[in-house]
């Protein structure tokens, strides 16, 4: 059965969601668009890989993705007010850096044989460390053993074009910068 949000009151009664260690909230279960509302602070080190476009509308705060692109790393601003559709499997990594962030991001669910990719990529050579494909189910129960998996094991996390080791969990942080340091007009509202 599906209802009709009260939007602003729903962002309210699940503030205590949007933050860690759960960070997001789907607005309707067991539907074709995945309708969710992601939260910060957040940080990832994974690269996601899906198969179907992703909708992203930031309307409070700012965050970023990290992007690889052909090989090279790319960041696409998500100040606060962007809206934007990224095309499928674009490789991406979504950092929020801001506590009261908020964005809504709208997925298709995933049919039996299609799957999501997750892959991590070396801080050294930007060279493809480890991936791993995934019949998705759940967003919020599917993924934190494949991240702890890739986190728990040196050998996964060696990157075999260099021999860098990944150092998993906060992989990302040392190299880009917060987006909150970036000169923004509306930095710093709401
Ligand atoms: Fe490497």
């Amino acid at each position: 059965m599906s209802f009709p949000i009260d939007f602003p009151s729903w962002l309210i009664d699940n503030a205590h969601r949007l933050k860690p260690p759960v960070g997001n909230q789907q607005l309707w279960l067991n539907t074709d668009l995945i309708v969710t509302v992601v939260g910060g602070p957040n940080a990832r080190s994974d690269f996601h890989d899906d198969p179907y476009e992703e909708y992203f509308w930031q309307f409070k705060g700012n965050a970023f993705l990290n992007i690889i692109d052909r090989g090279q790393r790319e960041r696409i601003e998500l100040a606060e007010g962007t809206m934007y559709l990224m095309p499928p499997h674009m490789r991406h990594s979504p950092q929020r850096p801001e506590p009261e962030s908020r964005c809504l991001v709208i997925e298709r669910s995933r049919p039996e044989g299609v799957v999501d990719g997750f892959e991590w990529y070396c801080l050294n050579c930007d060279g493809l460390v480890h991936r791993v494909e995934v019949q998705l189910k759940s967003i919020v129960d599917d993924l934190p053993p494949l991240f702890a998996a890739f986190y728990a094991s040196q050998t996964l996390r060696t990157c075999s074009h260099c021999g860098s080791v990944h150092p998993g969990k906060l992989g990302s942080a040392n190299v880009y910068t917060p987006a909150a340091s970036v000169p923004s007009p509306l930095a710093g509202e709401g």
